[in-house]
This record gives structure tokens, sequence and C-alpha cells, in this order.
């Protein structure tokens, strides 16, 4: 790895066909069944594909050279998740970096490449005019709690699915 080799971009259709098969591997290779929600990762070839249908335009990767190695997933949501709210909101669908460009080990322009990568998006949610930001995030994933913690993101609920594991809702609103 090369930091003048590190870039972010958007996520649209065409980087997602190109980088198909390294998305899907930094998908399996930060899946953990103690942090990641079983039935939903890691994610497939058709979930990069299909689900992302229309939902691109807040999405980022970080590249390295000419390999994705990391991949925020964000799209405007109305409802559905956490609290009834009135207008619809920014929801982060996945964040996955690969674990050799996680903590100090990667930076791009002196920013850890996590806060780079998921700023960027949150960036763009922000840009579009949505006033708040949710995601889910398992209780037992202290890396990502605290990673949003320290960028403003306050827990306003819980919720449970059929798989029993208990996801702490988070909220960050827009000044
Ligand atoms: C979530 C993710 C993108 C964060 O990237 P990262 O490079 O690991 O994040 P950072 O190192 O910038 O921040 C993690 C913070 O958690 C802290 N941390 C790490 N392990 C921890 C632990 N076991 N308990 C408590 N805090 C922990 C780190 O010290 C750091 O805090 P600091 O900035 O105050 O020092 C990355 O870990 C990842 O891809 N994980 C696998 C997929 C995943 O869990 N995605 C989130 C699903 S909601």
């Amino acid at each position: 790895m090369s930091a003048d080799q590190l870039r972010i971009a958007t996520l649209d259709r065409d980087a997602v066909e190109a980088y198909l098969a390294d998305l899907m591997h930094v998908s399996r290779a930060t899946w953990d069944p103690q942090t990641c929600t079983p039935w939903v990762e890691p994610w497939t070839a058709d979930q990069f594909r299909y689900d992302l249908a229309g939902k691109f335009s807040m999405s980022t990767y970080l590249a390295d050279g000419d390999r994705a190695v990391g991949v925020c997933i964000a799209h405007e949501r109305e409802n559905g998740y956490g609290p009834h709210s009135d207008a619809p909101y920014g929801f982060i669908a996945k964040l996955a970096l690969h674990p050799d460009y996680q903590g100090e080990r990667a930076y791009v322009n002196s920013v850890r490449a996590s806060g780079a990568l998921f700023d960027a998006s949150i960036e763009r949610i922000e840009g579009s005019g949505l006033s708040a930001v949710r995601l889910g995030v398992l209780e037992n994933n202290p890396t990502a709690l605290r990673f949003y913690e320290r960028r403003g993101f306050a827990m306003i609920g819980t919720q449970r699915g059929t798989d029993d594991l208990k996801r702490i809702v988070m909220e960050r609103e827009f000044a």
C-alpha cells in the first residue's frame, strides 16, 4: 500500500461492476458473526448490484491503486428505522474497510482511511439537504460504536430483529 495511491470516490453503478470482486472480498474479510448481522452479511454480488439501484449518489469507496478496499453504502430513507421521523434522513446501510486499512494502518490526506471514507458519504448526505443521518450497529461491535460516537452520532433507540441480536440505532443531526 502506498499512501499516495489511496483515494476516495463515489460508488456509482459502473464502479460496482468494475470493483464487484473487490467489494465482495472486503465484505467477506470484515464479516464476523459477533459484530455483523448474519442474514445480511457478507453481501452477495446481487446485493451490491441490485439492492443499490438508485442509491448510488451518497455511497463511496476507498481505492488503493486499481483495487477497492473499503465501502460505505449510503442512501436516503423515509422512516422504518428507529423512532418516527417527519422528514427523510440519510441512512448508512453498510460500512466496511479491509482490515489491512483499519486504524492507523492507512491514511488519506492525513486522515485515517476509515474516517475519510465515512466522512465522504456523510458530506454527500448533508450536501443533499437531508437534516439527519441514521445507522444501526450491533451492541457487541465496540469498534464501530466508538467510531460513530467520535463522529457525533448518538443512540436514539434499539431494534431487535428475528435473529434476536440487539441493534443500537444511532443518529447524527446536521446543524
Ligand atoms: C467500522 C470500521 C470501518 C472502523 O474503521 P477503523 O479504522 O477500525 O476505525 P478507527 O480506528 O478510526 O476507530 C475505531 C475506534 O474504536 C476504538 N476501538 C477499537 N477496538 C475497540 C474495542 N474492542 N473496544 C472499544 N473501542 C475500540 C479505536 O481505538 C478507535 O477509537 P479512537 O479513534 O478513539 O482511538 C472498521 O473497523 C470495519 O470495517 N469493521 C468491520 C465492519 C464493521 O463492523 N462495520 C460496521 C458495521 S455497523
